[in-house]
């Protein structure tokens, strides 16, 4: 799998978490905190792919800088929401509503990332360059999930 069918693959699994964790209710603590935590993890393993590997070989190239910059910025936000969530009680509504606010966040990220972003870097790169990023993606998922996880 080359870096860009890698990184999109994960984007519609987050999706999907998403909306499912989205139509839980506070009712059901138990499941959204499960569902919350799996969220969390799939991102910031996510994150750490992106900004280790694709971002700093993107950015070398002017017309794709600005919007790698961006990117990292995007994370940043999305990462402080989910700091946020942490530390509150998934039945508090202001986790509701900071979900709500982390959802539209990266729903716009993954869109720009792959209309613009992930388009620039099809152009950039070759094949093999994209499938060696895979391959290389692939292997530090791997270390990611285990630290992210602890
Ligand atoms: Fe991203
Ligand atoms: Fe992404």
């Amino acid at each position: 799998m080359n870096a860009l069918e890698l990184l999109k693959q994960d984007h519609r699994k987050v999706k999907d978490l998403l909306s499912e964790l989205d139509s839980t209710s506070e009712g059901d603590a138990g499941r959204r905190e499960e569902l919350f935590s799996t969220v969390k993890d799939e991102l910031k393993v996510h994150e750490i792919i992106e900004e280790e590997i694709l971002y700093p070989a993107l950015k070398e190239h002017p017309k794709a800088r600005e919007i790698v910059l961006e990117g990292i910025e995007e994370h940043n936000v999305v990462d402080t929401l989910l700091g946020d969530m942490v530390s509150l009680s998934v039945e508090d509504e202001t986790w509701a509503a900071k979900l709500a606010v982390m959802k539209e966040n990266v729903e716009h990220h993954i869109e720009e990332e792959e209309e613009e972003m992930f388009e620039k870097a099809q152009d950039i790169f070759g094949d093999d360059e994209l499938a060696a990023m895979g391959a290389k993606m692939q292997e530090r998922k791997k270390s990611a999930e285990s630290e992210v996880k602890g």
